[in-house]
């Protein structure tokens, strides 16, 4: 057996291929693709891996149709499930999705007990109190991916409209992981410099709008939803915990009490490291951050509340 920790990406669709691909471009663990389609996973783990010898990285990708390679492994992420097609929203995959992240979530209780979870799925904050409450986790082993691909459609937006790098933009979008989410401005600065003295506001306003739309946009051009950045974002999640970065990411995390919140899966800042969320970071927010923050919620709490689990 190999002597590299272990990850493991359930789903090897869109996503679940793009994030097992960063990761073996990454080169410091082996990855399992699992999913149901019988050829799928294991054919998209011989595609990366022989990627490699173009890339430079060592196979070290494998696909499964069930867990028994998968066992033991330090993270799991979770993109199982439908995605949307033009006109759903995220919310409208709730039924499905959430028999298909109840099963996966038991499965990796029983193969990979110790390991932290990493949901995908949509609708994401929803899915988020699935996995926690099936594998009855702590909440700093359970947590979902959302405001990295968020903050990075806000980010691109921003250095287009600043004709900056964006590697000079400093964002963080919080909230749920719908339309009500909160790009917060009075935090985001380029270079340093505050977004509000670089942009008029009306400019600032259509980046928010379009921030909180930024999923739709892509299923109309695409007919389902992204991969490639929701991929590259999962990953990043990945490299913090299995890497113990102590990273500062925008994620989607179970609040008691944090920004007046109770009991409920949001996207805020944690500090992510080895343990999985090793902190949640309550950033000053102004008035109307504070009450789109409250209305996100709001947002949330409805989708979870149809849930049957
Ligand atoms: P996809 O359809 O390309 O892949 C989904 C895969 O899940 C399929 O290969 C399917 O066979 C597999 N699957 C279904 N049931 C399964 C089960 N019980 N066990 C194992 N595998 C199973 O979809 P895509 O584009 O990869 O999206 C995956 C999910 O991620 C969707 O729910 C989508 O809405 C969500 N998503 C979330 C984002 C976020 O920011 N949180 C961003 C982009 C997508
Ligand atoms: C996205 O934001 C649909 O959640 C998916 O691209």
């Amino acid at each position: 057996m190999s002597e590299r920790p272990r990850i493991t990406v359930v789903g090897a669709g869109n996503v679940g291929a793009t994030c097992a691909q960063v990761l073996a471009q990454r080169d410091y663990a082996d990855v399992v693709l699992v999913d149901i389609k019988e050829g799928l996973p294991q054919g998209k783990a011989l595609d990366i891996d022989q990627m490699g010898a173009v890339l430079g990285y060592e196979p070290n990708v494998s696909g499964s149709n069930g867990y028994g390679e998968s066992a033991g492994s330090d993270v799991v992420v979770i993109t199982a499930g439908l995605p949307r097609s033009p006109g759903m929203s995220r919310d409208d995959l709730v039924q499905t999705n959430e028999k298909i992240v109840g099963s996966v979530t038991n499965e990796v209780v029983s193969a990979s007990p110790d390991a932290i979870l990493i949901v995908v799925s949509n609708p994401l904050d929803a899915m988020c109190h699935v996995a926690k409450n099936v594998s009855g986790w702590p909440k700093e082993r359970v947590c979902g991916m959302a405001g990295i691909l968020d903050t990075a459609r806000f980010s691109s937006f921003i250095a287009w409209d600043t004709g900056s790098s964006v590697k000079d933009v400093t964002a963080m979008v919080l909230g749920g992981h719908g339309d009500q989410m909160v790009p917060v401005v009075s935090h985001t600065s380029v270079g340093g410099v505050p977004l509000r003295k670089l942009v008029p506001e009306d400019r600032i306003q259509a980046m928010v709008q379009r921030t909180a739309k930024g999923g739709g946009e892509l299923v109309e051009l695409l007919g389902t939803s992204a991969w490639y950045a929701p991929g590259a974002a999962a990953a990043q999640m990945v490299d913090a915990i299995m890497l113990d970065e102590k990273r500062v990411l925008p994620c989607t995390a179970y609040l008691e009490g944090e920004y007046g919140i109770d009991g409920l899966y949001m996207g805020v800042p944690v500090k992510l490291g080895a343990n999985g969320i090793e902190g949640i970071v309550e950033l000053d927010l102004s008035d109307d951050e504070q009450q789109a923050l409250q209305a996100s919620a709001g947002a949330v709490r409805e989708v979870v509340g149809v849930l049957s689990t």
